[in-house]
């Protein structure tokens, strides 16, 4: 439970705020780097934490793109797709990724590492293509420099494994 394995942290976050509903981004983004994405259960702990029903925990879990509620791979790559990264050739660039990953929109890779989805502006348009992994910029990719992150990627994850 977050509550108890972070109760430094949580009292932190809520130290910066008036009240406790305030920290509610906080402490979906902790529970979304513990559990690795926002199931109905780590949803209703935050919700608890901050004395709030459910269900607003919910809609801003839904609103937001930087949470997920599904389940998704360690690397989460949310490539910008909107209309002024499109004009710099981020649809190919999408679709290149899919291809070289061997994934649908949206999909995870079968090692459970990589998730591909497609996101709105993150305010980076004149370095398209660009994504985001983890919540890193990654900018003016083409499918050569994706190719060598996504190693770098699997031999971390491989190192980490091996630990
Ligand atoms: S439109 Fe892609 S970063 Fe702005």
């Amino acid at each position: 439970m977050l509550a108890e394995k972070y109760a430094d942290r949580i009292e932190k976050i809520f130290s910066k705020y008036p009240d406790k509903r305030s920290a509610i981004m906080d402490l979906l983004y902790l529970a979304q780097e513990e559990y690795g994405w926002l199931s109905g259960d780590a949803l209703e702990e935050v919700a608890a934490l901050v004395d709030v029903d459910p269900t607003q925990a919910h809609s801003i879990a839904g609103f937001y793109t930087m949470y997920s509620e599904k389940p998704k791979g360690k690397y989460w790559f949310q490539v910008c797709t909107d209309l002024p990264c499109a004009l710099r050739g981020a649809d190919d660039f999408y679709q290149a990724l899919c291809e070289y990953l061997g994934v649908e929109d949206g999909g995870t890779t079968e090692d459970g590492l990589f998730t591909v989805e497609q996101v709105m502006c993150l305010a980076a348009c004149d370095r398209a293509p660009m994504m985001q992994c983890n919540f890193h910029y990654h900018e003016n990719l083409d499918l050569d420099k994706v190719k060598a992150l996504v190693e770098q990627l699997r031999q971390e994850a491989a190192a980490a494994q091996g630990e």
